[in-house]
This record gives structure tokens, sequence and C-alpha cells, in this order.
């Protein structure tokens, strides 16, 4: 496995496969991995001849300094599991490679992100499709893997290859979690073993709305019953608790049209102490 930091040897690895008809999958991580990250991977293992593996703390979507301070970094066993999964370039960054003094472009979109974690976390979306974007011109993939774990940006993200005519396939992939389902997180590190016991009833609160969401039950109203009991259980704050159209984000109330709610996921955001955990889940399932 190679590991570069710059985007010269970056490119000139990736233009000699591209000479010698390869086709390349990419798979973007902040690092700390799991078995979510490696999903990712495995898909991107199974459509590419090459893998490329992205680690980088994106100091601009982080909208609080202390959460980026108390991000997790492991870089060498972030290597080995990358290693074991077959992947076959790092690309490694500094801060300076990806945002050089001087730096002043932003890519933001217009639609979808202004709700969930835009409207809760400012700037946190423009930073993500903006180094998104960055990374994708850098390692110009014919494929790019995003969980759908972050639901919100991994419909961001296909807008940006959309609307900037980027020529590449954006891939979503099924959320990877633990036995009692709670999805897997690099933040999941940071609950403490009572928080940690809580945290699975985000997954049951979803669930079950979408149960009751299809037995015929008013979308308000089990949302405000959902509220309650992740309430109930010891979190302490919800972000937000909604069902809203897995095409477009908008927004679902109490609409009457049932084919209509099939299309649509649950999303939530909660904190337990100071650590913000948040999940997604179909209505259709
Ligand atoms: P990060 O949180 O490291 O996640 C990297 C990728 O792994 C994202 O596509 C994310 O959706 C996916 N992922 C995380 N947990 C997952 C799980 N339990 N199951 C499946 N996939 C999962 O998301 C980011 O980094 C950044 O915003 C990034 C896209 C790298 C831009 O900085």
């Amino acid at each position: 496995m190679r590991i570069v930091k710059s985007k010269r040897d970056l490119r000139a690895l990736v233009s000699s496969w591209k000479a010698d008809k390869q086709e390349v999958g990419v798979v973007m991580t902040m690092g700390a991995l799991h078995e979510g990250h490696l999903s990712l991977v495995g898909a991107a293992k199974t459509d590419n001849d090459r893998v490329i593996a992205t680690i980088f703390v994106n100091p601009k979507q982080f909208d609080n300094k202390a959460d980026l301070d108390a991000y997790p970094v492991d870089t060498d066993a972030d290597l080995k599991k990358l290693e074991d999964a077959g992947v076959d370039l790092v690309y490694l960054p500094q801060a300076e490679e990806v945002y050089p003094k001087g730096y002043s472009t932003t890519v933001a979109v217009g639609t979808m992100q202004d709700c969930l974690c835009g409207a809760t976390r400012p700037g946190h979306m423009d930073g993500v499709t903006t180094v998104v974007s960055k990374l994708l011109i850098q390692t110009s993939p014919d494929r790019a893997y995003f969980g759908q774990k972050d639901f919100q940006q991994y419909l961001l993200i296909q807008r940006v290859a959309s609307d900037l005519d980027l020529d590449v396939d954006v891939i979503g992939v099924p959320t990877v979690r633990e036995g009692d389902h709670l999805a897997l997180s690099s933040r999941n590190r940071r609950l403490s073993a009572d928080q940690r016991a809580i945290a699975p009833t985000l997954y049951k609160v979803e669930s079950t709305i979408a149960d009751l969401i299809r037995q015929g039950e008013a979308v308000d109203h089990v949302l405000e019953w959902g509220r309650k009991v992740i309430l109930d259980s010891g979190f302490d704050r919800i972000d937000y608790l909604e069902v809203r159209s897995e095409e477009d984000l908008e927004l679902f109330s109490d609409v009457a049209d049932r084919d209509n709610l099939l299309s649509g996921r649950i999303f939530v955001a909660a904190w337990l102490g100071n650590t913000r955990l948040i999940d997604n889940y179909p209505i259709s399932r």
C-alpha cells in the first residue's frame, strides 16, 4: 500500500493507473476508522481495480474548535486497517496541502443544506462539500463511496457532482451497526459505559416510528412520542427528530399520501453529554 502526502504524488500514481485503463474508487474519511469505513472500502474493492482512501480531518467542517480538538486521531491503526482491507493508496495530506495560503473558494449547495445537520451546525455542510469537491478533483476517481449514515452529506455530494459535471459515480453504502443496532461512529469512543447503554435508543425509536407510520399513525404524533422516549432514556438534548423525503429532504408532516410517506426517512441527532450522535432510518424497510 502506497502512502502519499502531496497532490503531486497522488496525481502521478492515479494517472499511471488511468493510462493502464484501470478503474479507480475512492473512500474519503477523517480517520479513527471502524467497520463502517471499511464497508465502504469493501464496496470500492468490489467495483474497481484500484482503491484510494483519504484521511483528512477537515478543519472547515467543524463549527466548534473544541469538537475539532477532541476528534480522535489514530493514524498508525488506521493505516494497518486500510492495508488489511486491500487499499492500494492512502492520501494523507496536511492542512496546508488542502488549503494553501490564500485559499478562498467555497463550494456551497443551494438546496437541502439549511435543514438537519446544516441547520444545527452552521458552515458544516459547506465545509464538507468544499473538501469533498477538492478531494474528488485531486483523486479523479470513477466512483466515490459515502455512507448512508450521513445521508444529508451523501445527497449533497451527489448534487455537487451532478451540478459541477464531475465525471464520477457517487455511491451510497448502507449503515453498519453494532449488535444492538447503534450505528458505528468514531464518536462512540467518547461515550461512558452508561451513555453507551443509552445510545441504542435512537435506533429503537426510529424503527418503531417507521412501523407506526406504516401502520397509519400520524407523523407528528409519533415524532412527539419519539422525542419523549429519547429524552426519558437519558439523552440530554435533541437537535432534530424529523421525517423527510430521501430524494430531496423535503419535510414530511401529516401527509395523507401513503406512497409518498414510504419514500420518507427518519432523521435524528441528539446529545449524550458532549457527544452528538446522528442516525437515520427508511420508513419503507
Ligand atoms: P467520516 O465521519 O470519517 O466518515 C467517512 C465515511 O464513512 C462517510 O462517507 C461516512 O458516511 C461513512 N460512515 C461513517 N460511519 C458509517 C457507518 N456506521 N456505516 C457506513 N458508513 C459510515 O464523513 C466524513 O468523514 C467527512 O465528512 C468526509 C466525507 C470525509 C469529508 O471530510
